[in-house]
């Protein structure tokens, strides 16, 4: 493959650039061209061959940490709509830290509750910027088979306190349980999680608020890390399964969070859970290094997205 086959001559609108500006998400239609969604169908199947099985209940098959060699996703990042596209949607240069993959099987998979990416953006510093393409590899009908995701724009309920605020207060309320002799469980932990945003009150405001669209292969949804979201049910239908590719973004220049990224460890220091990624702790920074100095990242200059000098 190489980087023409993957151009796929998207070319942003101001209305979708003033979308994600005020809602802190935007589908692009067309983003990706056919030959970069049947690579990206490979490559997810490839991987999600040796997907663990600890998420059943929520997805057939997920995959954080992915094995295969990223050329053809490098040179989907070269391409100039890719740099461009991203570049002037957040007006930033961004470098790509992971590849994650999820699957839905129609009528079974439950997907995520409302939730933000605490786990793929939880070693950067809360207050930076990170972002997320998120792109459904088979045909999303809103009003019909479902399967996709519900969103909420982040000026009406932004996610941020979730990442500054909630996640440390959940370790410290526990660590004080503990100091207090109260028992607590995984159970107990992953119901704090989930707790704040899909409370009774919460999801009745985020229900009324998403918005959920259709997709066609091919089209994304580019979504900042405050924006809160749940997977949608894959209904029972024509299609059995929804697979979808997803690439997480942090600006340059941002830094690594060891405290944040410790408290992703709590669960499996504290109740043996088996995570399905330590990404966070291998990363292997001190606190505050540069997120793009750590050797957990290979061929780091193929990794930015950078504003082109011809743009
Ligand atoms: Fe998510």
């Amino acid at each position: 493959m190489s980087q023409e086959t993957f151009e796929s001559g998207f070319r942003l609108t101001e209305a979708q650039k003033a979308k994600f500006a005020t809602d802190g998400y935007v589908k692009l239609p067309g983003f990706l061209s056919p030959a970069t969604v049947d690579m990206l169908l490979r490559r997810t199947e490839h991987e999600m061959s040796t997907a663990p099985d600890n998420f059943k209940s929520e997805f057939n098959r997920l995959k954080y940490d992915f094995e295969s060699r990223k050329d053809d996703v490098y040179d989907l990042i070269a391409t100039p709509s890719f740099q461009d596209t991203l570049t002037s949607l957040t007006g930033r240069t961004l470098f790509l830290t992971f590849e994650l993959c999820f699957e839905l099987q129609s009528g079974v998979s439950k997907g995520f509750p409302w939730h933000v990416g605490v786990q793929s953006f939880g070693y950067q510093r809360a207050d930076e910027f990170g972002c997320t393409i998120w792109a459904p590899l088979h045909p999303v009908r809103a009003r019909g088979q479902r399967g996709g995701m519900a969103y909420v724009p982040d000026r009406i309920v932004s996610g941020r306190f979730i990442y500054d605020q909630i996640e440390p207060a959940i370790i410290s309320t526990l660590e004080e349980k503990a100091r207090r002799g109260i028992a607590t469980s995984m159970s107990d932990y992953f119901a704090m999680r989930a707790g704040i945003l899909n409370s009774p009150t919460m999801s009745d405001i985020l229900e009324m608020h998403c918005e959920e669209d259709d997709f066609e292969p091919g089209d994304v949804l580019v979504f900042n890390k405050y924006v809160v979201h749940r997977s949608v049910r894959l209904e029972p239908g024509e299609l059995e399964k929804r697979a979808a590719f997803v690439m997480r973004f942090v600006e340059e220049g941002s830094h690594y969070d060891l405290q944040r990224a410790r408290n992703l460890e709590y669960p499996t220091e504290k109740y043996g859970h088996k995570q399905f990624t330590r990404s966070h702790m291998e990363i292997g920074l001190p606190d505050g290094a540069l997120l793009t100095d750590s050797d957990y990242f290979d061929n780091k200059p193929m990794r930015m997205v950078h504003m082109r000098a011809t743009q």
